[in-house]
């Protein structure tokens, strides 16, 4: 008689995609999953988004740099839950990423969170970071509420990128100064211009 054999059980991979944070009609916010670094790679990985980001945004962007960003966002205590993939909806794409970062220094801005965000240029132009930027910013001042106490959110945008701060106008920042010559990136140095938006600027429960 012919043995019988079955092969010892597998774990599946994981496939489950992590939760929204937030749903807009056209688009999805969510914790970054290692299944979007292909997508994540081939969005970031162009000068023209690098260019007006800090240099926590590796240029050129490989396959690599976004599984170690996503490692970073969805394991380590600093960042987990700062830093999220904006999706197209219905498909989920990743697009793009936004996030809240501490500010940097003095130690007394417990309060200030700064936001950070970028969207690869085949999604450009359809209002979409617009769309991005106002419901995660709505969506940070509830979830940061009373015990983080989120008071303000700082968006720092390198001067010439008049598009971003478009985005932030329409999310309803407001354009608070201009650091001159403060700025300085692939060989060029530039301004840096300051927008600033308070949770009493939105209509939000207490
Ligand atoms: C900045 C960025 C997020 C904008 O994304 P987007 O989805 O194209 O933005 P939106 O379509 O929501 O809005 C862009 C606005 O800027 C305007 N705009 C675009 N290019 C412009 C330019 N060169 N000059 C003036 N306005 C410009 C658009 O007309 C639009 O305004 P409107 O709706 O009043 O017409 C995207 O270009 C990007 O990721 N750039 C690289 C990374 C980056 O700059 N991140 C932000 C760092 S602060």
């Amino acid at each position: 008689m012919a043995a019988t054999t079955t092969s010892p059980p597998t774990d599946p991979l994981p496939t489950t995609t992590p939760a929204p944070i937030v749903t807009t009609p056209r688009i999805l916010i969510r914790p970054w999953s290692q299944a979007d670094a292909e997508d994540m790679h081939k969005a970031a990985n162009n000068l023209k988004v690098a260019r007006y980001m800090t240099l926590r945004f590796p240029s050129p962007h490989t396959l690599a740099s976004a599984e170690e960003w996503i490692t970073l966002t969805t394991t380590s205590a600093a960042t987990v839950g700062k830093h999220f993939a904006i999706c197209l909806q219905p498909e989920g794409t990743p697009v793009g990423g936004i996030g809240l970062t501490p500010p940097p220094g003095n130690g007394v801005e417990p309060r200030t969170r700064e936001l950070g965000y970028w969207l690869g240029e085949a999604a450009w132009g359809q209002g979409l970071a617009t769309e991005a930027v106002t419901a995660f910013t709505r969506w940070a001042f509830s979830a940061l509420g009373p015990e983080e106490g989120l008071r303000r959110i700082d968006a720092w945008v390198f001067g010439g990128n008049e598009a971003s701060g478009r985005v932030l106008t329409k999310a309803g920042f407001v354009l608070e100064g201009r650091r001159r010559k403060a700025g300085f990136k692939f060989g060029e140095e530039f301004d840096i211009v300051l927008y600033g938006l308070l949770r009493e600027e939105l209509p939000l429960p207490n």
